[in-house]
């Protein structure tokens, strides 16, 4: 941002004078996207399960600032759920969604009843190896192949120019990003950073499960991974010796469950020994019923450990 840039609630690409456009069905999305195109507009896409916070309206800022028409899809993608996972009762609060892309200047919603999405029972999945064993995929078997597929289908839907998705999940951008690649889809993926609260917890729509005690032991978790952040731009380069030091914060805290700690490139995913030029610590926990996922992720280190 150069220095006269304005900042604060500012939408400079934003045409309030435009109505946001909500389609539930795909030949509604495609005709207003091939609308956009003839009036020569980038396509944005910000795909999300909806329960927008404020690291979902991050997304949409950016897509909002980068300009041009920007879709948000609000889908609750029951494929990348496992049984016994929170399918049911994950929240699904349109009404509060709809007014946040509204205040965000979106052009579309598409908010799809999952019989658009899934009319029959699917043939095809999207399967990234490799890169959807470990970390998350390994508690979550079949939980990546979901994501691939609702994410290719909708790139499909919509063909934006570009997509955002957030370094809150970090292994999904990684796996979304390789996909993209392999497969030569024609699609930009943009990564936006992770958004925190005040009190340093990820913001998360899985947030909102949590009692107040919960809460404040979940916050473990952020400090553990921060702290291993700070230690390695201190210059700490043994991988082994960072995870051991957050895998012990986080068995040490009072009422989270380990799942596991990761210290890995964030583009392989592959695990390092030695941390060179970038890193992802990433680790996540269960506070009572709740899964909760955060990471601190470094690029660009230099060799004397200065970020
Ligand atoms: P959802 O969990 O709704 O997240 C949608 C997008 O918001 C993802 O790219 C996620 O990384 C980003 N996001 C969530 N919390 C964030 C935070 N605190 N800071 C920055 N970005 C954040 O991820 C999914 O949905 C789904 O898997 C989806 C990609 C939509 C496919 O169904």
């Amino acid at each position: 941002m150069g220095p006269f840039t304005p900042v604060g609630r500012l939408r400079p690409a934003a045409r309030p004078e435009t109505a946001m456009i909500v389609a539930e069905r795909i030949p509604e999305v495609r005709r207003q996207v091939d609308e956009a195109r003839q009036r020569e507009e980038t396509v944005r896409l910000v795909p999300t399960m909806g329960a927008l916070h404020a690291g979902h309206r991050s997304l949409i800022q950016t897509a909002r600032r980068d300009g041009g028409f920007v879709v948000v899809s609000l889908f609750v993608n029951p494929t990348q759920f496992g049984p016994g996972e929170d399918l049911a009762r994950y929240p699904r609060p349109i009404e509060d969604d709809l007014a946040a892309c509204e205040d965000e200047g979106v052009d579309l919603v598409f908010h799809p009843p999952t019989e658009e999405m899934y009319p029959d029972e699917p043939k095809t999945t999207v399967h990234v190896a490799d890169l959807t064993g470990g970390l998350c995929g390994a508690q979550r078997p079949g939980h990546f192949d979901g994501v691939c597929t609702v994410v290719t289908k909708l790139l499909g839907i919509v063909r934006p120019d570009a997509a955002y998705f957030g370094e809150k999940d970090a292994q999904q951008l990684a796996v979304v990003r390789r996909m993209v690649a392999d497969l030569n889809l024609p699609v930009r993926i943009r990564a936006c950073p992770l958004v925190r609260d005040a009190d340093t917890l990820a913001t998360s729509s899985r947030n909102r499960y949590l009692s107040d005690q919960e809460r404040s032991r979940a916050l473990a978790l952020p400090k553990a991974v921060l702290e291993a952040g700070g230690r390695i731009r201190a210059g700490e380069r043994d991988a082994a010796a960072v995870e051991r030091r957050v895998r012990k914060a986080l068995e040490a805290a009072d009422g989270v469950e380990l799942e596991y700690v990761a210290v890995v490139d964030p583009d392989t995913l592959a695990p390092l020994e030695t941390i060179g030029q970038q890193v992802l610590v990433a680790a996540a926990v269960r506070v009572g019923q709740t899964r909760l996922i955060d990471n601190c992720l470094l690029r660009n280190l230099d060799d004397r450990g200065e970020a």
